[in-house]
């Protein structure tokens, strides 16, 4: 199987049976936050400061957007990121085509931005964001007024021609994607009266908690339809100090790396809990993890804490699809932790897991059974059947498909592997967590690149 693979363009990855992982980290800045602070910072009047951003891939392509259309992003020498931007409705016609790489939530929440102006941008992609449906924020955004231009099939290449007289818009979203709540959030912030988004299902929150702390006009209230989020457009933003938590997406990959690996216990720091990212903390909790969140606090309008995890008797339980959107990036590393638990995890309503940056329900359901875990999977739903805490079998080569986050679950599970797990290529984690190997070596993790590959 190894030799099978062309690794000539990729970074292959290999983790080994590893034991008493240590130690007290934290972890890079949360990527949903990092996007938005760098895109409020570009429209607001004024000099954003950042604090803690994550310089990751993902984020450097909407740093690099939003120069473009000409706000100032600056990185100082003390790491923090000053922002100055063009003023709500004031960006500028860029030139060429903007390239969001990897990041769905980039190019997505900047759509929102320019649908309002008239200005016409070309966002392009690498060829997993070119996979992925962008009509879901067509849909909405053409009702502002904006002309939307996608590939067949509603794919990248998507150009959009700004409305120069935007019409506010009421919006359901028949998706549970905060990405697609924030588009058309954003969009309305450039337009003459109320823009209002409708979520049945809760999903994150950063955009609504970030506008307010940036002066927007903005509010919500529960109805029978769901929340009702309503901003007023036109106003101008503030600039503002903002300091970015750590990614509970990040931090699940050390969590989880304690829980399966005997011997084990890690402290993850200054950890984001907004209630809308913590599926995983509740689902661990309900395996019965050792897990425990250390002093809770309020930081910038978000609680963040602690959180220690130790090795741990796990049971499966089944996940309620209502949770989904909580814990919607941390499915692939809860199917590896899964693969410990005595009996059967089940998760259910992961429809979206299929259109992220690859289709993670069928590449968790390939790699698991590859590495010799026993594992059914459906449309919308995953069964992954555990060892009761033995090792997995491992000894295979898990593909990735340009997807982060399935290169960090599977180096997590081949922690705990009769045989070496590898990944064919790990280049994409620094999309979202560009210090991964070397942290979770630092906690006594046995991963390596195996650049001879190469
Ligand atoms: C994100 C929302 C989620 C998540 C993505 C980041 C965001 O996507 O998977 O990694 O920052 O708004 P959806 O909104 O499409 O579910």
């Amino acid at each position: 199987m190894i030799a099978e693979l062309d690794c000539s363009m990729s970074l292959p990855l290999q983790a080994r049976r590893s034991e008493n992982l240590s130690g007290n980290v934290r972890v890079p800045g949360d990527k949903s936050i990092s996007h938005r602070a760098v895109m409020l910072g570009a429209l607001a009047v004024g000099e954003t400061v950042i604090e803690g951003l994550l310089e990751s891939a993902d984020v450097i392509r909407t740093v690099q957007a939003m120069a473009a259309l000409g706000a100032r992003v600056e990185r100082h020498q003390d790491g923090s990121w000053h922002v100055t931007g063009c003023g709500v409705g004031g960006f500028a016609q860029p030139e060429g085509t903007i390239d969001f790489g990897n990041s769905g939530t980039g190019v997505r929440l900047a759509a929102g931005l320019v649908a309002t102006t008239p200005i016409r941008v070309i966002f392009t992609g690498d060829e997993s964001l070119s996979r992925r449906p962008m009509g879901r924020i067509v849909e909405p955004l053409v009702k502002f007024g904006a002309r939307i231009d996608t590939a067949p099939g509603g794919t990248l290449p998507m150009r959009i021609i700004g409305a120069a007289d935007p019409v506010p818009v009421e919006y359901e979203l028949p998706v549970p994607s905060a990405q697609v709540k924030s588009a058309v959030l954003l969009a309305g912030l450039n337009v003459p009266g109320e823009t209002t988004v409708i979520e049945p299902v809760a999903t994150r929150d950063h955009t609504e908690r970030m506008l307010r702390a940036f002066g927007a006009d903005i509010r919500e209230e529960m109805t029978e339809k769901g929340r009702r989020i309503t901003v007023r457009g036109e106003k101008e933003l503030k600039a503002c100090a903002i300091t970015v938590p750590g990614d509970p997406s990040s931090a699940a990959f050390p969590l989880a790396a304690a829980v399966i690996c005997p011997g084990s216990a890690v402290t993850v720091e200054n950890v984001l809990l907004n209630p809308t990212r913590t599926g995983l903390i509740e689902t661990l909790h309900e395996m019965g993890a050792e897990l425990r969140i250390l002093e809770p606090r309020n930081s910038g309008g978000e609680i963040i804490g602690n959180v220690a995890a130790a090795t741990s008797s796990l049971r499966g339980v089944v996940v309620p699809a209502r949770r989904a959107p909580s814990m919607i990036d941390e499915y692939p590393v809860l199917a590896a932790i899964a693969a410990f638990a005595e009996g059967t995890t089940r998760m259910e309503g992961l429809a979206e897991l299929r259109v992220k940056e690859s289709d993670r329900l069928a590449a968790v359901a390939e790699g698991l059974a590859a590495c010799g875990v026993t594992v059914r999977a459906g449309e919308d739903w995953l069964e992954v059947d555990g060892t009761g805490g033995a090792p997995v079998p491992g000894g295979a080569v898990v593909r990735t498909h340009m997807d982060h986050r399935i290169a960090m679950a599977f180096l997590v599970l081949g922690l705990n592997a009769e045989a070496p797990v590898r990944v064919d290529d790990g280049e994409m984690i620094t999309t979202s967590f560009p210090q991964f190997v070397p942290l979770m070596c630092g906690l006594g993790a046995d991963i390596e690149e195996l650049r001879e590959e190469a």
